[in-house]
């Protein structure tokens, strides 16, 4: 997830000096820092280094990441002309996208590579809203007041997204994952109607391709069912529901991802150790089970306690 390596002064050391998105476009800095977390921790897959914003910065979109801020727009959407604008991605927009992939897939040898997009709700309320939003308010005020341009937007958020993951695809990612992270903010029966029909022509979209499909989101509790409904193999889970619970709520025939509480690892290791133990027993429920926290890194985490967290759930798994 976002920020797994910002923990690591490894990370920070070869970031010295490189904006986050002159990082992303730079091949041999995605490859390094790829692969930093899966050399410290031995973990079974890597996360490719990027960001959910590049796919538009890529297409024309004046934005920049701000350093503890995150994705700030120069010029907010929030009209037909500004959606007009969005055009579709071509893999000649994001030559490093490929070179990098197609490096890293040599480079880890065999450790599966995950590709990943944001899902069309996040991206659209930082394209709405100019930044990060609490309550999304412009976003909603779209949604609901102006729902033919909502759908534009969504749709062709949704064709870039559907092109970007492609292109990781074909490069050679074996994984995909749709961040939609801030889709919590809505409820149930406005998926349903804002948002479902979007993240649902992705997945389809990727069928194809016959890589898994994971989907994630922060407080989706109540959305469980639909992200499931949407037509990914995996569904991520934050910590606030267990997974037990979730693998009733996601449905059959889905695996799960998750969900330790990225704050438990700031508590001594006799407190780490039951949590994750608690976690991988409920995942047993569900049909497949991908253990991870159940959001990003959180930045001033020690990177020896994700160690011995990475140790102890391989020597679980192997159990
Ligand atoms: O963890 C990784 O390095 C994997 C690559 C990755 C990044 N962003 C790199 C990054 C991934 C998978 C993301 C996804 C992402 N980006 C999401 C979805 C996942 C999630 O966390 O919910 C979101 C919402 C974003 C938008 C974004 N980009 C935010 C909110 C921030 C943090 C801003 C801050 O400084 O607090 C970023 C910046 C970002 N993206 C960093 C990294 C490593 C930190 C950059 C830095 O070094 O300062």
């Amino acid at each position: 997830m976002r920020q797994a390596g910002r923990s690591l002064p490894e990370y920070r050391r070869v970031r010295e000096g490189t904006s986050m998105l002159a990082a992303c476009a730079t091949p041999d800095l995605v490859v390094e820092i790829t692969m930093q977390p899966v050399r410290r921790y031995s973990t079974d897959a890597a996360i490719f280094f990027s960001d959910i914003v590049v796919p538009l910065k890529a297409i024309g979109v004046g934005l920049d990441i701000v350093p503890g801020v995150g994705p700030v727009v120069d010029s907010p959407i929030r009209d037909a002309s500004g959606v007009a604008s969005l055009r579709p991605i071509e893999p000649g927009d994001v030559p490093y996208v490929t070179e990098s992939v197609q490096s890293l897939v040599k480079e880890l040898d065999g450790v599966p590579l995950i590709g990943f997009a944001g899902g069309p709700f996040t991206l659209a309320s930082y394209l709405i809203e100019g930044g990060p939003s609490k309550n999304h308010d412009r976003t909603k005020a779209m949604m609901y007041g102006e729902p033919e341009l909502w759908h534009e937007l969504m749709d062709r958020l949704t064709t870039i997204t559907l092109a970007f993951l492609r292109i990781q695809v074909a490069a050679g990612a074996s994984a995909i994952q749709l961040f939609d992270s801030w889709v919590g903010a809505v409820a149930p029966v406005d998926y349903r109607t804002y948002v479902l029909p979007h993240t649902s022509k992705i997945f389809a979209g990727l069928a194809d391709l016959n890589v898994p499909r994971i989907h994630f989101g922060v407080g989706t509790g109540e959305l469980l069912g639909l992200m499931g409904e949407a037509g990914a193999d995996v569904v991520g889970v934050d910590w606030r529901v267990p997974l037990d619970e979730a693998a009733l709520r996601v449905g059959a025939g889905k695996a799960l991802q998750g969900n330790l509480d990225p704050a438990v690892l700031f508590a001594p290791w006799d407190v780490v150790e039951p949590r994750a133990r608690d976690v991988l027993e409920r995942g047993r429920v569900a049909e497949g089970h991908v253990f991870n926290l159940g959001h990003g890194v959180l930045p001033s985490t020690d990177p020896d306690q994700l160690a011995r967290l990475a140790d102890f759930v391989h020597e679980a798994s192997a159990r």
